[in-house]
């Protein structure tokens, strides 16, 4: 890690290389599921989805190599935010980036860092409902086992994590950590032992 977290950081929880290989993994189910769609949009949630973003879809690109599977992508961003400090807020912002009329009667693949509470997919599917897109799949890297969630479940999920607050591949703390490589939890974060966070 770099000097300058070694303070607030624990032990890794998800190391990158164990990330990798789950990335490609999730990759191969994805194209097996589209491939035989003639278009995929994939819209990246910043900022968090950033990573995870590049990451999957440099995979699928190298899958894409492989006919069977072919899959044409295009690509599209939007930003959404909800947390200051380690706290989601009710409101969920949507700042869309570009024009989602793109998503208009096609298959779209939405690519979130992690699924916490729920509060920002579930809002998210709410707002692309009036592009009328032809099919929503949801892709998150994490999903946090909380007391706080909403019930919402993506389709395809890397990994299910314990009640932390975690950092590092593009998920961050108030801007921090988002340059680690591998997922680390974060010391002293009141939310460890909070209300929220008895395992379900
Ligand atoms: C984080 C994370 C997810 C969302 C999950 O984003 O990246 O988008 O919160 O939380 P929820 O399931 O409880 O709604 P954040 O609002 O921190 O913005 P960021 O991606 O720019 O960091
Ligand atoms: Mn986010
Ligand atoms: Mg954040």
């Amino acid at each position: 890690i770099p000097k300058h977290y070694e303070d607030d950081l624990e032990d890794i929880m998800i190391p990158s290389g164990l990330i990798d290989d789950r990335v490609e993994r999730l990759a191969r189910n994805i194209c097996q599921d589209f491939g035989h769609a003639d278009h995929l949009v994939a819209l990246c949630v910043l900022k968090g989805g950033y990573k995870f973003f590049a990451d999957l879809l440099d995979k699928i690109k190298q899958l894409n190599r492989n006919i069977e599977h072919s899959v044409p992508i295009s690509i599209d961003f939007i930003r959404v935010k909800s947390y200051v400090d380690d706290q989601t807020s009710d409101e969920v912002q949507i700042l869309g980036v570009d024009n989602l009329d793109n998503i208009t009667g096609k298959n779209v693949l939405i690519v979130e860092d992690i699924v916490d509470t729920g509060k920002t997919m579930e809002r998210l599917l709410k707002h692309l409902e009036q592009y009328k897109p032809k099919r929503v799949r949801v892709t998150s890297l994490l999903v946090k086992r909380t007391k706080g969630s909403t019930g919402y479940r993506p389709d395809y999920i890397g990994f299910e994590i314990p009640c932390r607050f975690v950092v590092g591949y593009a998920l961050d703390y108030n801007e921090h950590f988002r340059d680690l490589g591998g997922v680390r939890g974060t010391r002293d974060r009141e939310q460890d032992g909070g209300d929220s966070c008895h395992l379900i």
